[in-house]
């Protein structure tokens, strides 16, 4: 009889120990060792059944023949521009997200529009017929979309290598279960076996392959660390449940830029891709409103404009609330410090709070003037005019600063019929002033800013 193995798993690194600890001495997280099973047959782990056909010996860098990366149509606009311009022969991209936000449906409609290519979509969490009333929803055909629910991984090895599909789709990792480890599925054990065995298959037969995965309650990843080190690529799936938008964003991607954006709108026929983000990001009004002001951003690539709202009122409680959505909220308490002690508005007493329209985060720092500006509208109670906007930082002493492609921005702005944009004064080196039919006002205080606003 074998003798069965156990050894502790730090649930959140997927560091292992022979013994229990409290504390993780990788992560440094506390009481994450869980026992679990492990009985590993060193021949055939991982796998079984599929060999590496080359032999691998070291070669001179210069010697080795880069064939033209050759990009994987998706057929999806959006995740091709996330993806770098289209999927990587040979690659593992991770899809993170909460349940329910729609990353099933994501890969299920790739699946459908991938018509050039036989695709199989191995589903771990519905039936078959689930899977088909899904399709039916999404109102798309295709012959060379291949169901498989099963989440037994050598059964699952048994599959591909009779079917040979072009894209592998797995909803999701959590479900897998390899016989080589007897700890159950979505243990850390099992999770990393199975990523582990799927990564080598993608490797050897050159064929992509899209991980769907859990997201915990804190926004992580569910399962190991380990697992993002492991895949090429991760995607993460987000959007507030009651927007319709969803934004798909790459935190990690060896084969392109890590800034890219991807947006949708969830209808009753799926995901629509999203081209013009500022149409829905900008609420449609026809009276004027205080506390609104609009911010030129870019999200990797794109210009996009976007609205912020703020809402400043009298504190009823002796302590004034700031709360954001989308926004950091330090950087609010920095941007109202200035406006406090540089500009001389007292909004000291005042309960702020400020909301970025369509549940989109930001971070890019050239929305600090239109936050500024909806901050004064709402406390001041007079509307920012709806034909203005803003793409400016805010330094520490109330000074306007300059941010990156500005002429990008002013030209976003003018396609889609604003009238007036704020920059600062110091951005304005090579700028063609003529090219716009859009006003360009060059600021460098925010009392200047104010002034033209509101008086
Ligand atoms: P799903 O893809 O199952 O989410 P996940 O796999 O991330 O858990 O998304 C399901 C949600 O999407 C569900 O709340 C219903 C909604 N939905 C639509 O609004 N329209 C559609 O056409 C489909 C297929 C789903
Ligand atoms: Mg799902």
């Amino acid at each position: 009889m074998s003798k069965v193995k156990t050894a502790f798993f730090c649930q959140s690194c997927g560091v292992q120990s022979p013994k229990w600890m409290g504390k993780c001495n990788a992560c440094g997280e506390w009481n994450t060792f869980v026992e679990e099973v492990i009985q590993r047959e060193e021949k055939g782990s991982m796998a079984s059944g599929i060999r590496d056909p080359r032999s691998v010996v070291p070669v001179k860098i210069s010697e080795v023949v880069f064939s033209h990366e050759a990009r994987i149509n998706t057929h999806d606009q959006e995740l091709n521009r996330v993806l770098g311009g289209g999927l990587v022969a040979g690659s593992l991209t991770l899809i993170g997200g909460e349940p329910g936000i729609g990353k099933s449906t994501l890969m299920l409609q790739v699946a459908m529009k991938c018509a050039d290519q036989k695709i199989l979509y191995i589903s771990g969490e519905e039936s078959d017929q689930q899977i088909k009333m899904r399709a039916e929803r999404l109102g798309s055909r295709n012959e060379n979309c291949y169901i498989l629910t099963e989440t037994n991984t050598e059964a699952i090895y048994r599959h591909l290598e009779s079917l040979h599909p072009g894209i592998i789709v797995v909803d999701s990792i959590q479900t897998l279960q390899t016989d080589l480890i007897d700890s159950s599925a979505g243990s850390v054990s099992q999770i990393k076996e199975c990523a582990a065995g799927l990564q080598k298959y993608s490797k050897i037969t050159n064929t992509p392959v899209f991980l769907i995965g859990h997201i915990t309650k804190d926004g992580s990843l569910a399962g190991p660390k380990i697992l993002e080190h492991m895949v090429d690529t991760v995607l993460q799936f987000e959007g507030d449940r009651n927007y319709g938008y969803r934004i798909l964003r790459s935190l990690k991607n060896r084969f392109g830029s890590t800034s890219e954006l991807g947006i949708y709108e969830m209808n009753d026929t799926g995901l629509r891709e999203v081209s013009n983000p500022s149409e829905i990001l900008l609420s449609q009004r026809d009276e004027q409103v205080s506390g609104i002001a609009i911010a030129a951003m870019i999200e990797g690539q794109r210009p996009m404009l976007i609205e912020t709202q703020a809402l400043v009122s009298s504190a009823v409680y002796g302590t004034p609330q700031r709360s954001t959505t989308g926004f950091d909220v330090r950087r609010l308490n920095m941007l109202l410090a200035v406006l406090e002690k540089r500009s001389g508005f007292r909004l000291g007493h005042k309960d702020v709070f400020l909301n970025i329209a369509g549940g989109i985060k930001v971070d890019d720092p050239a929305i600090d003037l239109a936050v500024v500006a909806a901050v004064l509208s709402s406390n001041q109670d007079s509307p920012v005019d709806s034909k203005t906007c803003f793409a400016a930082e805010v330094g520490l002493s109330g000074e306007i600063r300059p941010i990156n492609r500005v002429e990008q921005r002013i030209s976003e702005a003018d396609k889609l019929g604003f009238e007036r944009i704020f920059i600062s004064r110091y951005n304005t080196k090579g700028l063609d002033f003529k090219r716009y039919s859009i006003k360009i006002v060059t600021e460098s205080r925010i009392e200047d800013v104010y002034r033209k606003l509101f008086t």
